[in-house]
């Protein structure tokens, strides 16, 4: 039997099929539920920066900009109590979900300004979480702010989170950074014990009839993988942190491909939430018969093995593919 386990940010994974934070592992029988089907780790799911605002705001004062924008924030919130449990009820998931698995369970703070409600991580950490990933998820609209502002907050507040826990700290980042290298190499100095890569983006839309802007949530599709494998495949080697891949995954060929592109884990939400959290059994399985059959003894010798540093042509994952894909295409059409 081929040996399945990986190092994940310090953690003993048992095999690299992690669930991403979704509302799969929002309950502790739902989690203790993937642990019988061989997932080895969960990230629960987020707790967002304006619930931890408003329950500090009377503890915090810095974070008092004024009684109306409190009010505003708390009139555009939506209604997240079938979410999320708000902060303490967080701090319980965090601790009946640890007391139900023997497996790693990641909590997950979407935040992304640098201010009081970090101090939380050190809640969390306390109720037990093994690590935490912090959900960088933001859309920034303001045309004032720079590029070099805003990633300068991430790295702080990513340093901020650092200093106030022990467990490992993830990060799941965006994939729209002018240069995700750089960003990435800053993430890994400010002390990232990984790199989730990356965040999906959800696009609202257009009721043109009621003449509204809706929330609308797509499950992935298996080509989100690609940018995913190649940025993966590009930073393996070139930072500390370790590399998960979240985004597209839906078959034991995806987790083996993120595995030898350089990430540590295969993260997947979509295909548990369309196939059933059984398929993850399946998953392991194939993945178990394809390294068999391809005689690779376990999953760590992998890791990597077709990253930028390791594949003959690196010049596959650079610019230089560019020309090559284009004609390529061209080619078929004669
Ligand atoms: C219904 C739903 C809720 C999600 N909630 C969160 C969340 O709270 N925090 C987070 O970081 N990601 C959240 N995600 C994103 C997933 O963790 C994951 O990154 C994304 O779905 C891409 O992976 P996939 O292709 O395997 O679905 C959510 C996804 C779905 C479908």
């Amino acid at each position: 039997m081929p040996d399945l386990s990986v190092p994940y940010m310090g953690l003993a994974l048992k095999n690299p099929l992690v669930a991403s934070s979704s509302p799969l592992t929002e309950s502790p029988d739902s989690i203790r539920r993937m642990e019988d089907m061989g997932i080895a780790a969960v990230v629960l799911p987020s707790l967002f920066e304006e619930q931890l605002q408003i329950e500090s705001a009377a503890l915090d004062e810095d974070l008092w900009r004024g009684a109306e924008e409190f009010a505003e924030a708390t009139t555009y919130l939506p209604d997240l109590s079938r979410y999320n449990t708000g902060p303490d009820g967080y701090l319980e998931l965090v601790r009946r979900s640890k007391h139900a698995v023997a497996i790693p369970v990641i909590a997950s703070l979407n935040g992304v300004t640098p201010s009081g409600w970090v101090r939380y991580a050190k809640h969390i950490e306390q109720a037990g979480a093994d690590a935490i990933e912090l959900n960088l998820y933001t859309l920034e609209t303001d045309p004032l702010r720079t590029g070099e502002e805003i990633e300068e907050s991430y790295c702080d507040l990513v340093g901020q989170v650092k200093s106030s826990v022990r467990i490992p700290v993830a990060v799941k980042l965006s994939p729209n950074f002018s240069s995700i290298a750089n960003m990435a190499k800053r993430l890994d100095r400010a002390g990232a014990d990984a790199l989730v890569l990356f965040n999906r983006f959800y696009q609202p839309e257009f009721d043109i009839e009621a003449l509204e802007v809706v929330p609308r949530l797509h499950l992935s599709q298996p080509h989100e993988l690609l940018p995913r494998l190649h940025w993966a495949a590009i930073l393996h080697g070139h930072v500390k942190a370790n590399l998960a891949v979240t985004g597209g995954v839906h078959s034991a060929v995806d987790v083996l491909k993120c595995m030898m592109a350089g990430a540590n884990v295969a993260m997947m939400t979509s295909a548990l939430l369309e196939n059933g959290v059984r398929f993850a059994h399946r998953v392991l399985a194939d993945m178990d018969q394809w390294m068999e059959e391809h005689e690779y003894a376990s999953v760590k010798q992998m890791i990597g093995s077709m990253s930028h540093r390791s594949v003959p042509d690196p010049r596959a994952l650079e610019r230089g593919n560019y020309m090559k894909v284009l004609s390529s295409y061209a080619l078929r059409l004669r």
